[in-house]
């Protein structure tokens, strides 16, 4: 079941969204939360930086696993998601780094696919953090990933190169080509789905997640067959689903 929240725009959505976490970590102080990178999920990250440092919320108990990282960053690269998660959140609250979980792109990538599928069939996500690409990819599954995929190693489509090279000084040849991901069956596998989107870039996308057919082309579309998933959006993102009253 898709339930969709329409806000005004990226602070409503950030809002919505710890309010989602929140009440979670609050029944379950000990909580596991898939995350994400990228722009959506920052402001997110924001409040609950707010609620560790101002409300005095513990987040010692928490577990977190990571969605994807690039291929040959080492951790201390800025523009790895190592770094990214560290400096936008988990430097700032009370997490152990033993509860934090990032896939790595070094060294023998079989391997670190193996082992990231091991830890994920250890545990259930309670809540998975998602954010979507302007093509409709979620974490790094891009279009014409299998529905069966679970964590993996693609090749970045150049429209998604193009979309984070903000992140490399907007120098597309800085961009990894490749990236190891959570695959599709791995996030379905989550207890619930937050998916957060703003802004016009992402209307396209959305109408095709919430009206279009459930479609390997279109990844995010197989949560269409999710028990749970609530879906946080903007009015530019929802741009293409409501004929707005004048
Ligand atoms: C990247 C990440 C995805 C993210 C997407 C959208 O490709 N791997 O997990 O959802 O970008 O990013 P943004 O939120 O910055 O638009």
């Amino acid at each position: 079941m898709m339930r969709v929240i329409r806000v005004a725009n990226y602070q409503e959505v950030s809002k919505k969204a710890f309010e989602e976490i929140k009440t979670i970590i609050t029944v379950k102080p000990g909580a596991v939360l898939g995350l994400a990178t990228g722009s959506s999920p920052v402001g997110l990250y924001q409040y609950m930086i707010k609620d560790h440092q101002e409300a005095g919320t513990s987040y010692a108990d928490i577990k977190t696993f990571n969605l994807d990282e690039y291929v040959g960053l080492p951790k201390s690269d800025p523009h790895s998601y190592y770094s990214f998660m560290h400096h936008n959140l988990f430097d700032h609250i009370d997490i152990k780094e033993e509860n934090i979980h990032i896939p790595s792109g070094e060294g023998d990538l079989l391997s670190q696919c193996e082992l990231y599928n091991e830890l994920l069939s250890e545990t259930q996500i309670d809540i998975q953090v998602l954010g979507i690409g302007s093509n409709g990819h979620i974490g790094f599954n891009e279009p014409g990933t299998s529905f069966d995929s679970e964590t993996h190693i693609v090749e970045l489509k150049q429209s998604t190169i193009q979309d984070n090279a903000r992140f490399f000084d907007n120098d597309i040849s800085k961009v990894p080509a490749r990236a190891i991901t959570m695959g599709i069956a791995n996030v379905m596998n989550a207890k619930k789905i937050l998916l957060l989107a703003t802004g016009e870039n992402k209307a396209s996308a959305i109408a095709s997640l919430l009206m279009g057919i459930r479609t390997e082309n279109v990844p995010a579309s197989a949560l269409q067959d999710h028990p749970d998933v609530t879906i946080i959006i903007d009015k530019a993102a929802s741009s293409l689903l409501y004929k707005e009253k004048r």
